[in-house]
């Protein structure tokens, strides 16, 4: 049979082209990484997430090592939580799922972005080489004030970020020779452990005391306060402990024209 020499120009050129069409979709759908929602996430009941152990108080995890995790749950119009913050250099699974209506987790201009199904659990794996500032925002539509559902990203450097939380217990006001204490309990939320310094800078003097606090862990520190050696006055406190600081104003009255504010 004899072909034209024209025809077959024409039928190389489309097998060309058909050839070209598939191996565009195929790196469309494996190159950039992109999953369908799958069953890897599981399954959530959506009226049961405030009881569920990783929902019911979403945020950051630290796994070990350079693993974090990160829970959020979504609802209109807005995600819990809505400011993330991980270290870079660390490997972060994000868990998330919906309370209400189908939404998404999209992390502007990046290649993260997922769906989010109530019913399902969205998760996804993603490395964070350096620090940056990263917009989330939903764009599945579900309704009214879609358009302001929204939250943050921060990478941070590795000496930046701690799990460490801080709070302090001290009274407003005490009666002038009464003994008081002002505590301050500091939690750790890596798995490794801390060793740090809580500080207490009242008035003129400042009390120092070392802990170490297992990974999980949290430890109570209790200041005994000399009111007599203070006297009467307003005096401001600091606690401070790994980076992270509280203060407040003492007051301490004279026994003998404090508490009677009816005068
Ligand atoms: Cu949530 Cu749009």
């Amino acid at each position: 049979m004899n072909i034209h020499t024209y025809e077959k120009a024409w039928l190389v050129a489309s097998m060309v082209l058909i050839v070209g069409f598939i191996a565009t979709i195929t790196y469309g759908a494996v190159g950039p990484g992109i999953a369908m929602i799958d069953d890897d996430g599981g399954s959530i009941n959506p009226d049961e997430i405030n009881d569920h152990e990783r929902f019911a108080e979403p945020g950051v995890t630290h796994v070990g090592g350079n693993e974090y995790e990160v829970a959020v749950v979504a609802q209109a119009w807005s995600y819990s939580p809505s400011q993330i913050e991980v270290p870079a250099n660390s490997e972060v699974t994000f868990y998330i799922t919906s309370r209400d209506v189908t939404h998404s987790f999209t992390v502007v201009g990046t290649n993260m972005n997922t769906m989010v199904i109530p019913g399902q659990v969205s998760q996804m794996t993603v490395k964070f080489d350096e620090p940056g500032e990263y917009g989330i925002l939903c764009n599945e539509y579900c309704g009214e004030y879609h358009h302001t559902m929204e939250g943050k990203l921060n990478v941070v450097p590795e000496d930046e970020f701690d799990l460490t939380e801080l709070s302090v217990e001290a009274p407003d006001e005490v009666q002038a020779g009464n003994e008081t204490t002002i505590t301050a309990t500091v939690s750790d939320g890596m798995q490794s452990d801390l060793e740090t310094t809580v500080t207490l800078e009242l008035g003129e003097q400042t009390l120092e005391r070392d802990v170490t606090i297992s990974g999980e862990g949290s430890e109570t520190v209790e200041f005994a306060v000399d009111t007599a050696e203070l006297g009467t006055g307003e005096h401001d406190w600091t606690v401070t402990a790994d980076g992270h600081e509280e203060s407040g104003t003492l007051s301490v009255v004279d026994s003998t024209d404090g508490g009677d504010d009816s005068a």
